[in-house]
């Protein structure tokens, strides 16, 4: 099979915002505990933070972090998480049936992130046991530089100068049934309404991201965000996107491969819809303001189907238990590649997005209490996506390729790609190919004059779909430079074979 992406330079989508790169860190199974903070392990630094996970949080080049939730957060009390450790309280965690010591709180994830080079915090209000009153305690704890009860609570905590968090998130997936504190859309827009002006109030600068559907298939999808949208849109910069993917099993015990393999298309479907959502607000309101989209939760995740399950018992609230551990195949790092192709392709609409989560749970990186940390198949496609993509401009992907079946989405393009513009010129582009049967004969027309001086090419692919780093055997699944690249720099087009089930990225100098 073939296909063909022209690049062309006159015709762009957007700048790559750098918050597409973010991450998401929260107080969930061996995340935060035994995950980025591990006091006592070979590699913990004077704070108690790994070193051999900053180094591989660096490598991965996540931007900015989510925290501290997630479900977690709608039951978080944020005081509880400052102030002296041997004072801190231990608390019931009712989103993943834990107990939460509080020994890593705000202080110690904004030590943290500098330690990992800078990164942005994005935090969370808990909207659901909890209001207005609490998040702006909250924002004045954070945001004010002194002379206030809580910014001077601040101060004495060891945070002489504000947090100054730009970034909020007003409550995490408040349509869900098994959140904390679930309400309904009216419910729902009306307090993130009051929060939101509240918290403006504080700081006119603060950036908002008012929960949108907690996935594409929810019954309230479509008409939650238009309520709440109606409620919240000139005084919120971001409504949210939220989506797993896994392929589902089948009656005869198989897995939908091929659907699962066109994931991105229900994620592009997903910011469509939420996108028009969006627009038809901002319509209905006569509306000068810009509202967009913080995918800030999607990975593949084989939702319940991982061995470990929340704890049970009035008696059994573990510290840090195994929670949500999936171990990603190459076939997930391919869908996944693809998923952030999508987003690269949406960069118009979605401004910001989190990995949903970071280390352990879901995440790209694992590691063992005392042991190793190692990269998961998925921490491949995202590193070098990052690395080619940021700084750049996404342009507008021209693309020809074949079509096949899929149960879930009838028929989808066999080759997902886009390319992007770096800021020195040079052109990446990142391609998938989606067929389970057949390699990819993928050329690549340049734009008219470019300089064709170099190119190289790195793919994932494994003829074992199902091959996985684990602990016993952490690189099994690498990138590879992939041999088969030509360039003709007289009709500027570079080529490439896809092999099947392959995730790919090109850069052409
Ligand atoms: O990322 C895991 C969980 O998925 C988050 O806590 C929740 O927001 C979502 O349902």
């Amino acid at each position: 099979e073939e296909s063909r992406l022209v690049v062309d330079n006159d015709f762009e989508v957007a700048p790559v915002n750098d918050r597409l790169f973010g991450s998401f860190v929260e107080h969930l199974g061996r995340c935060v505990y035994d995950g980025i903070y591990e006091p006592g392990h070979p590699e913990a630094d004077e704070d108690g933070f790994r070193k051999d996970v900053i180094e591989l949080v660096k490598e991965l080049g996540a931007t900015t972090i989510r925290y501290p939730g997630g479900n977690f957060v709608s039951g978080y009390r944020w005081e509880d998480g400052v102030g002296p450790r041997d004072e801190r309280p231990r608390r019931l965690d009712l989103a993943w049936h834990s107990t939460e010591t509080n020994q890593f709180g705000l202080h110690e994830m904004a030590k943290w992130l500098e330690k990992t080079g800078g990164n942005e915090l994005m935090e969370a209000v808990n909207l659901g046991t909890r209001g207005l009153e609490e998040a702006l305690d909250l924002l004045e704890y954070a945001n004010i530089p002194g002379g206030t009860k809580l910014s001077e609570e601040r101060r004495a905590n060891g945070a002489d100068q504000p947090f100054g968090i730009k970034m909020w998130c007003l409550g995490n997936e408040m349509d869900g049934p098994w959140q904390t504190g679930h309400k309904s859309a009216e419910d729902y827009g009306t307090l993130a309404a009051s929060v939101a002006a509240g918290m403006r109030a504080i700081d006119p600068n603060v950036e908002l991201v008012v929960c949108g559907s907690s996935s594409h298939v929810m019954d309230t999808f479509g008409k939650w965000e238009e309520t709440v949208l109606e409620k919240t849109f000139d005084n919120v910069n971001f409504v949210s996107c939220h989506a797993y993917y896994h392929p589902e099993l089948q009656p005869d015990g198989t897995r939908d491969m091929k659907s699962f393999l066109a994931s991105g298309v229900d994620m592009d479907g997903f910011i469509n819809d939420v996108a028009a959502a969006i627009d038809a607000t901002k319509a209905r309101l006569k509306s000068k303001h810009d509202v967009f989209i913080s995918f800030d939760e999607w990975n593949v995740w084989y939702l319940n189907e991982e061995p470990s399950k929340n704890p049970e018992g009035i008696g059994n609230w573990p510290v840090a238990p195994r929670l949500l551990e999936d171990v990603y195949s190459a076939a997930d790092a391919v869908v996944f590649g693809d998923l952030m192709i999508t987003l690269l392709k949406n960069a118009d609409r979605v401004h910001a997005a989190s990995l949903a989560q970071l280390v352990n749970v879901i995440a790209p990186i694992m590691t063992e209490p005392g042991g190793p940390a190692w990269r998961q198949t998925t921490f491949y496609p995202f590193s070098l996506t990052a690395k080619l993509a940021k700084g750049g401009t996404v342009l507008e992907p021209k693309l020809a390729s074949g079509t096949y079946e899929t149960d879930k989405y009838g028929e989808v393009p066999t080759i997902n790609s886009v390319a992007v513009r770096g800021e020195d010129g040079t052109i990446s582009v990142f391609v998938v190919n989606r067929s389970m049967e057949a390699a990819n004969d993928f050329a690549i027309k340049l734009p008219e004059g470019f300089a064709l001086s170099a190119v190289e090419a790195q793919t994932l692919h494994e003829d074992d779909l199902l091959a996985k780093n684990t602990l016993e055997d952490q690189n099994r699944v690498v990138l590879h430079p992939n041999t088969t690249i030509t360039s003709d720099a007289d009709t500027g087009t570079v080529r490439v074979t896809l092999p099947p089930v392959s995730w790919t990225a090109v850069h052409v100098k």
